[in-house]
């Protein structure tokens, strides 16, 4: 059989779709899980692209069935399952071969993987990837940090499954070992910052304003039809208008204001803070988010100093529009 382009350990949300993605681009691709059922039930619902897959049960299988010098895709949880992961590949693994974390990692974590594996003649490459599940599956946003040559190696696939801007590829070599992390966390930070100024306005307007979700749904609709079109606002305009199939009540009013993080924006404040550079807004939203996720202290507080009520603001309304 013709040997794969690819391979990929780990067919969780993310490498599912990743892997369809490549498959549907062209690229054979040979796959790989801890748990051989989800395997299985991963060929069984890939369709039309069964015929691109190849399902390994070994990692031994799995390397044999690239083509060399073999780029392996890991995208399991991020942390000690990485370590655990490019452990065990060194066994099956011949020199030049290529070995992809494309998790959430912390970037100095890729600098010493890439650091760990530069004497055993693997490569490693440390791969940011963005657009959660649908971005995995249509096209990703791609931040590679590795060696030119490893990049060599794997421009075409990445290149191929990648979003396109203005016909512009979103995949790029962005310098070695973990440059691809470290750009990957920056913009996760900004993500952070982000998602907090959208939570602050919808907290003026429904605050200071007394607007209604579905009101302050067709604020953000708007904003999306101008400069600041994103996918951040549109999506919020979204969720703003959508209703509780059980209760009939506004999703947000009856989601739990509770809020977690993975780390990125954390390990974008920790990296600004060593480089003595000013990320305020990325620190303001780490600090709500941490807010925001200790409920418990919140309401004890509340209980403790009463909530100080809501105050409505008494500026001319379409004047604060305006200005927002
Ligand atoms: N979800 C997103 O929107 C998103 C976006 C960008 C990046 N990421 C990153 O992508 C990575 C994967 O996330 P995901 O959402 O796809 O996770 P997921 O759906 O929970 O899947 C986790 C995968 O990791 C495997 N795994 C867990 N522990 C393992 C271990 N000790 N050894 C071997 N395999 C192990 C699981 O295998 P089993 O089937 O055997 O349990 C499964 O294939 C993470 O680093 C995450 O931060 C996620």
């Amino acid at each position: 059989m013709e040997k794969a382009e690819i391979g990929l350990i780990g067919l969780g949300t993310m490498g599912s779709n990743l892997a369809l993605n490549i498959a549907e681009k062209g690229h054979r691709i040979a796959v790989f899980n801890r748990t051989a059922s989800r395997t299985d039930a991963f060929v069984e619902n890939a369709g039309t692209l069964r015929d691109m897959v190849v399902p390994c049960y070994s990692l031994e299988e799995l390397a044999a069935a690239i083509r060399p010098p073999r780029p392996i895709i890991i995208m399991v949880l991020a942390g000690k399952p990485v370590d655990e992961q490019i452990a065990a590949l060194r066994g099956v693994l011949s020199a030049n071969d290529i070995v992809i974390d494309a998790g959430n990692a912390n970037f100095r974590d890729t600098m010493r993987r890439f650091s760990e594996l530069s004497d055993s003649g693997l490569t490693f490459i440390g791969m940011g990837v963005s657009g959660g599940e649908e971005g995995a599956r249509h096209g990703p946003s791609i931040m590679v940090g590795g060696t030119e040559q490893s990049w060599k190696r794997v421009e075409k696939v990445l290149t191929a499954i990648s979003a396109k801007f203005r016909d512009e590829p979103c995949a790029a070599w962005l310098g070695t070992d973990g440059a691809g992390h470290f750009v990957k966390t920056i913009h996760n930070g900004i993500e952070y910052a982000d998602m907090q100024m959208i939570a602050e306005i919808y907290g003026i307007l429904r605050d200071g304003l007394g607007m209604g979700p579905k009101q302050i749904a067709q604020m953000f609709a708007g904003w999306n039809t101008g400069r600041l079109n994103s996918y951040l606002i549109e999506i919020t305009a979204k969720v703003l208008a959508a209703d509780d199939p059980k209760t009939g009540k506004p999703v947000v009013d009856i989601i739990l204001d509770r809020a977690g993080q993975k780390g990125t924006g954390k390990w974008s404040v920790i990296e600004a803070q060593q480089l003595g550079i000013p990320a305020t807004a990325i620190e303001a939203a780490v600090a709500a988010r941490v807010l925001s996720s200790i409920k418990d202290e919140r309401l004890a507080a509340e209980k403790a100093y009463g909530n100080g009520g809501v105050t409505r603001i008494s500026a001319d309304k379409d004047a604060l529009l305006d200005e927002l």
